[in-house]
This record gives C-alpha cells, structure tokens and sequence, in this order.
C-alpha cells in the first residue's frame, strides 16, 4: 500500500448541482476512497464566479477563486475537474489544463462530443488523461463497461435513455394521457427540465451521449455533427395509445448501429422517438431514469440503468474517475485505458450513414377518408416500394364520421425507401393530414 503518500491535489472547477455534489461526496467517502485510490484525494481549490455563495458551504477547506484559469494553471494541482459546462469557456480550459499537464476528469458531453478529437489529441501529446464517465448516463458506469468490461466483443448495438428530462415527460404522457406541451410545463414547475429545456426535448443532449457511446462501442471519432437527431415536441398523445394497442411504448431512443450489410461498413447514429416492444426491459424505464442495451457478438444483450442526472449520481461518476486517474497518475501514459477504448492510432474511418440509409421499422398514422380502395391503395403503394406490413390497425369511426386513423406497422426497410413511399401515400386526396411516422426498434 502507498496510502502514506501525499493526497493528490484536485481543482474544482464550477461549484453547481456537478461540482457541489462531487466536493460532498469526495468528503463524505474519503477514507474508502482513500483505500481504493492508494492515496488520498484532496480538492484544494474551487471556482465559482459567485465567491461568497462557493465559500458559505465550503468555507476554509478549500480555496476559491473567482478565475478558474488560476486553478488550471496551478502547479501544484493535478487533476481539474470541469463541471462548468458549455463549449466555450469549458474548451478553452481544459484545453489549458492540459497545456499545464494536469489530467481532466469532466461531465461535459457537449465538450466532448463536439471538441473531443481536438481535446484527446491534446491530452495524447501532452501524456494525460481525460476522464468522462459522468458524460453519459450520469452515475451508470456505461463508459467503464463499454471500454473495459466489454472489450472482449465486437459491439453490434447501442440503445439508450440517456436523457432523463425527456423519459419523464414520455412517461408522464403516457400515464395521463396528455399532450406535450401540458407535460412540459409540469414537468417544469416540478424543477425536471430546465427553464430553457431546448437540449433535452429536441435531443440534442441525447446525442451528445450517443455520439460519446458510439466513438467508443466502434473505435471511430466522436462525429457530432453526423448523428441524426430528433426530439420528442412533435409527439401526440394519440400516437401513444396507439401504440400501447399494438404492445408497443414510445422512448426517446440513443441508438448508434453497426451496419456490415454496406460495403466497406457503415454506422448508424441516431437519437428519435421509438417504438419498442412493451416487454422488453428498457420500454419499462420510467420517469427520470437512464437506462443502456449494449449488444455484443459474445455477450449477447446487457442493460445498465440508474440515474442520470442529479447531485451525487453523477458525483459517482466524477469522484470514481477521480479514483481512475489517481490509480493511474503514476503509469507510462501508453499502458493507460485508452480515452476511446481503442488505440489513438488504431481508430477506424468507418462512414457514418446518412438517415436515408438507416434500416428501422416503421409506425405509420394516416389520417383517411373512411371509404373503400383506400386501405388497398396505400398497402399497394408500401408494396410497390417493397415495404412489408407487420399489423394495421383502423379505428372505428364514429357514427357519421367520415374519416377514421389508419395505423401501419412495416417490417425493416431502408429509410430512403420509406420516403419515397411516404411522399406518394401523402399526395392522395383521400390522405387528409400529414402522416405520423414513428421509427421502431424490436432491440431483440
Ligand atoms: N439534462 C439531462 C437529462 C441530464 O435530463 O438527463 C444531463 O445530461
């Protein structure tokens, strides 16, 4: 043991929910943590531009400052971590902190997501480690588990919850039978979502974990900016009871797919509402919760679920990454973990798909004249583009009503193809509405 070594010098920066909740647990847990790390860890000093907010609770064990660039340029700290968020502010300090030899260990998906080639090639030259479990799923190990626990296999599928705001809102949809916009505002009151919750309900914080997962399930660079993403404000109530009818729950979905079927090998990544089957464990994840299916060739299907967001889960994260890169402090920089599970130099440039050449079944809502010819001509139209029928459903009209919801479940087709076929099912006179298309993932 060299637990009568010096406690290793943290810098903390960004004193929120992240940063408060890590300075209580790191404290709460310190003689365990010590046992676990080999050495004490210790948080010296703290920023946060309100500094006498920062110093009522942490007084004089640690000190702080209003300049974070004072924390990442101090030599005798040698981990920061970075809880301030953004990709501005955030960037140009880790970036900094690296400049100055320190390891980084942060929760910031955006940052990574984004900016992550630039950062780990930065980290990489200058020998430290970037540390972000708490990134993805707050306090679920899923980066531990992708990049070690799993690395016998050949990852095939990711599926995941990964943004709690949103989950809450769908289940709260679902329950009560209400619309969107009616969630949100509850949800809102409740302190669930944000008062700008744009990043959670148009996906956008879905897919910085997506992106995240899929660099390192596929040993590829973090691609932002090729993820397909759609959010959940579209999404009506009627589409939800239609599909509990079918056996189906609708979840915003994080999914990122190995595609062999492409010559020279494709990936798919994608964050949208989904249908998946009721029975499956993940359609069961309710409220606020996170929850991740891993598909690997010698695995089979795992599923990691716990909290995603909040005070001390994600501490989890950070503080357990803490424990990582004190363990770690000491090794030669190439017998690390590497940040992307696979060598820097073994990465592949495996092409990310375009949405259009996704394969997924569909949900289809058809708002229809309720006469005849027109259940045979819009099957027709699926036929001729070679899409298959898995179930339709036409609810009953009222008496005197003339026209009535047709829904459809196809079997797999390539996304294009279903474009086209949509394009020509909406152009018929007895199609009244614009068509509701919900992908759907079988995840068996
Ligand atoms: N806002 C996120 C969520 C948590 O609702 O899950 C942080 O990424």
């Amino acid at each position: 043991m060299t637990t009568t070594m010096k406690p290793l010098q943290v810098g903390l920066l960004g004193f929120g929910t992240v940063g408060g909740g890590t300075w209580r647990v790191l404290r709460r847990n310190q003689e365990e943590i010590r046992r676990r790390a080999g050495r004490g860890i210790e948080i010296v000093a703290v920023s946060r531009r309100d500094l006498a907010a920062a110093r009522e609770q942490i007084g004089d064990a640690a000190r702080v400052v209003a300049d974070p660039f004072e924390i990442v340029r101090d030599p005798a700290i040698a981990i920061v971590v970075e809880t301030i968020g953004g990709t501005t502010l955030a960037r140009e300090l880790v970036l900094e902190a690296i400049r100055h030899g320190k390891h980084v260990v942060t929760a910031n998906k955006a940052l990574l997501a984004v900016h992550g080639t630039e950062v780990f090639a930065a980290a990489g030259e200058r020998g430290v480690m970037i540390a972000f479990e708490a990134a993805v799923a707050g306090g679920v190990p899923i980066i531990k588990a992708l990049r070690e626990g799993l690395s016998a296999n050949r990852i095939e599928w990711i599926a995941g919850i990964i943004n709690g705001t949103t989950n809450f809102i769908l289940s709260e949809m679902r329950a009560k039978g209400l619309d969107f916009g009616a969630v949100l505002k509850q949800a809102q009151a409740l302190g669930y979502a944000e008062a700008d919750p744009t990043f959670d309900i148009e996906g956008i914080d879905a897919a910085h974990k997506a992106t995240i997962m899929s660099a390192i399930a596929f040993g590829v660079p973090m691609q932002f900016d090729r993820a397909h993403v759609e959010g959940i404000a579209a999404l009506q109530a009627a589409d939800i009871r239609y599909a509990e009818q079918l056996g189906y729950r609708i979840k915003l979905l994080g999914i990122t797919k190995r595609r062999d079927d492409i010559a020279g090998g494709g990936i798919e990544l994608r964050v949208h509402p989904t249908l998946v089957p009721r029975e499956r464990l993940i359609a069961n994840v309710e409220g606020a919760m996170n929850a991740v299916v891993v598909h690997g060739d010698a695995v089979g299907t795992t599923l990691y679920y716990g909290r995603g967001a909040g005070a001390e889960p994600t501490a989890s994260a950070v503080v357990a990454d803490l424990v990582d890169v004190t363990r770690l402090h000491t090794a030669d920089p190439d017998h690390r973990v590497p940040h992307l599970a696979f060598q820097p130099g073994a990465l592949a440039a495996t092409r990310m798909l375009d949405i259009a050449e996704v394969v997924t079944s569909f949900y289809l809502r058809l708002r229809v004249a309720d006469q005849a010819g027109v259940l045979a001509r819009i099957t027709g139209i699926l036929a001729e583009h070679d899409i298959s029928i898995d179930a339709v459903l036409q609810r009953e009209s009222a008496e005197g009503e003339r026209q009535t919801d047709l829904i459809i479940l196809t079997h797999d087709t390539v996304e294009g193809r279903m474009n086209a076929a949509l394009a020509q099912m909406q152009a018929l006179p007895t199609v009244l509405a614009p068509i509701v298309r919900i992908r759907k993932e079988e995840l068996s």
